[in-house]
């Protein structure tokens, strides 16, 4: 069967490559490489020794979905693609909401036409907001977002949902990520990001090798068990197989699907260097400093709707999060 992964080379999508092509799937990838590099088609053949199409074409590119709607009998698409820098997106809004609503728009309309329904879309427990309640639970009020990059997660959501009324069998399984991080056991593929990075898991591993001098927490004084932040942090292969466990539920059901992806436990800021330095024996430097506008105190998931109606759940701990991270940069700076 033949799928469409649009942003398949990025970092949550190339993970979720390996997956289906893994899995038997024949894949069909759609990137335009700004936020990815074309050394990570031979990583992904490598690991799996599986070959897969590559457009390097934008999703907004009608063109380009008729191309590939006509050449490929796809039967599902899974769509990464999409820009998300939360800083970037308060200063650019115009670029996240044309970008990832049009993508999504474009990718829909040329779904509909050629007769293919199933989509499974990469939200964020970020739609939830300043959580009332922990855990979430996908009955959780949404909205109430603070930033161009939230408000189109929930806009696209809202989106969706509209297609299927319009057509019961456009099929789309909203998942809502918490924090993915970690990286492929084979060192080979991994989060990159440009520049300085704006997410801890990133910056720690930065500061671990030598590349940045010292972590900044934002903020001691939260509600929280040791005064930092508490996320939901998700190992990024955990989150490709949901995707697996997705896209079976969409194949064999029409609906509108939403499942939390998160492991259900809460780490502070401070858990997660500790035990980087543990598992990695490595010294990572911090200093605390004011709290970063827009942070919430906590954030985790309920996640048993997923493991209810999917069968999925988080296998990976925090400790198998913090070795592969660590391993991919090394690998990367070994170059
Ligand atoms: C962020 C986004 C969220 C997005 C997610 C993707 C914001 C406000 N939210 O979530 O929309 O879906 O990334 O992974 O950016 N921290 C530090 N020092 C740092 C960086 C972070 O102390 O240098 C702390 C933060 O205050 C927070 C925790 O680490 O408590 C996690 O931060 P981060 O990795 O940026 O993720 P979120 O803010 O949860």
């Amino acid at each position: 069967m033949e799928v469409l992964v649009t942003g398949g080379l990025g970092f949550i999508g190339s993970h979720t490559v390996v997956e289906l092509l893994e899995d038997g799937y024949q894949v069909v990838v759609i990137d335009d490489l700004s936020n990815s590099s074309i050394d990570v088609v031979d990583k992904i053949k490598e690991i799996t020794g599986k070959d897969f199409v590559f457009y390097q074409k934008n999703v907004c590119d009608l063109d380009a979905l008729d191309m590939i709607f006509q050449k490929h009998s796809i039967q599902a698409v899974l769509h990464f693609a999409g820009y998300k820098a939360v800083g970037e997106s308060v200063q650019k809004p115009i670029l996240y909401y044309e970008n990832n609503l049009l993508s999504t728009l474009h990718l829909c309309q040329k779904m509909l036409e050629y007769g293919c329904y199933k989509f499974i879309f990469s939200s964020s427990a970020t739609v939830y907001g300043d959580p009332e309640v922990l855990p979430l639970t996908e009955k959780c009020k949404v909205g109430g977002t603070t930033n161009p990059y939230g408000t189109s997660k929930f806009m696209i959501e809202q989106i969706l949902k509209d297609i299927h009324v319009s057509n019961p069998k456009f099929t789309p399984v909203i998942l809502r990520y918490f924090n993915p991080i970690g990286a492929h056991p084979s060192g080979y593929l991994g989060e990159k990001p440009n520049g300085i990075p704006n997410n801890l898991m990133p910056y720690i591993v930065r500061v671990a090798s030598g590349e940045l001098e010292i972590l900044s927490v934002f903020g001691d004084d939260y509600d929280t068990p040791d005064g930092t932040g508490v996320r939901d942090y998700i190992h990024v292969v955990d989150l490709a197989k949901g995707h697996l466990c997705a896209l079976k539920k969409a194949l064999g059901e029409d609906g509108v699907f939403v499942y939390n992806l998160g492991t259900g436990c809460g780490y502070s800021v401070l858990d997660l260097v500790h035990n980087f330095e543990k598992v990695n024996g490595v010294k990572v430097p911090y200093k605390i400093v004011d709290r970063r506008p827009g942070d919430i105190a906590s954030c985790y998931a309920d996640p048993s709707l997923a493991l209810q109606e999917l069968g999925w759940k988080a296998e990976l701990g925090l400790e198998d999060m913090m070795r592969d991270s660590y391993r991919f940069i090394l690998k990367q700076n070994e170059k």
